[in-house]
């Protein structure tokens, strides 16, 4: 799809260790671009990096805590270091797999706090780093995974939708700011999606109920969110900025 390469292009993508964002690291290096997967757990990262560099793709694996303003100004210097300006940002770390699920009188302070901190205040402050070279040069893409858990308003799970709702004003107060520098900004609610990690919160008889809300009857993947990702990267939407974009075989109609 040569309208979607993105050769010559550095993707830093956080959370890459698992999960959609180790999907998307691997997509973002097909299409040609260097990428800095970038998570807490650096061993995680070390290993899907290794799997892109023997896929043929440049990858660079480091260690962050998004959540830590020295740690992501740090990776970013490094990832400049290795691989140059970031060009496109993908704001993928989040508290979510680990998350447990319970009403909203008992989730505790600490545990609140935790997970604003990282899945709001880590998209902040990874997009905080990024914009100075973005500005420089003139192009940047920002893209914010944020979640349909926010359309549906799912219950016992208000420090995640509160988080990812979070998001959706970050992405249209931010791209405000800096359309003019060629800078885009845009979310992407997925909806429930398989990966290779198991969670408390979807069993086998609510990942049911969820296909049957959708208009395409089947899990969604990891790799369902690809095509949206490379278009969002690309130059190919250089006019699209500030949207909340849903992927999730139609079970929402925003
Ligand atoms: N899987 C789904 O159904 C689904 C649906 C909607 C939205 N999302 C969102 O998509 C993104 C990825 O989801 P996933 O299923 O791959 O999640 P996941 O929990 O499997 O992976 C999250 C990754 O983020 C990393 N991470 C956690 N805290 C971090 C921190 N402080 N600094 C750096 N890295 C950190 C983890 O180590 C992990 O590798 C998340 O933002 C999630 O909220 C997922």
């Amino acid at each position: 799809m040569k309208e979607l390469d993105l050769e010559g292009r550095v993707v830093l993508v956080t959370g890459a260790a698992q999960g959609i964002g180790r999907t998307l690291s691997a997509a973002f290096t097909d299409a040609g671009a260097a990428v800095a997967v970038a998570d807490i757990n650096l061993e995680k990262a070390q290993k899907a990096a290794e799997e892109l560099v023997s896929a043929g793709g440049r990858a660079h694996a480091i260690k962050v805590d998004v959540g830590d303003a020295s740690s992501v100004d740090a990776m970013v210097a490094e990832i400049e270091h290795v691989l140059g300006h970031v060009d496109i940002l993908i704001n993928n770390a989040a508290i979510f797999s680990t998350l447990k699920m319970q009403p909203f009188e008992d989730i505790p302070l600490d545990v609140w706090e935790r997970v604003q901190r990282v899945n709001v205040t880590g998209p902040f402050l990874c997009a905080r780093a990024v914009m100075p070279a973005m500005r420089r040069r003139g192009f940047g893409r920002i893209v914010n995974i944020s979640s349909g858990a926010v359309t549906l308003g799912r219950p016992n799970y208000l420090h995640y939708t509160t988080s990812k709702a979070a998001l959706i004003g970050m992405t249209r107060s931010m791209a405000r700011e800096v359309g003019a520098h060629g800078i885009t900004v845009n979310a992407v609610l997925p909806g429930s999606v398989e990966t290779e990690i198991d969670r408390e919160t979807v069993t086998s008889a609510s990942g049911q109920r969820i296909v049957e809300m959708q208009c395409i009857p089947r899990r969604q993947v990891p790799d369902d969110l690809v095509g949206v990702m490379l278009f969002l990267a690309s130059r190919r939407s250089d006019f699209i900025t500030g949207q909340s974009i849903t992927v999730d075989g139609g079970a929402t109609h925003p």
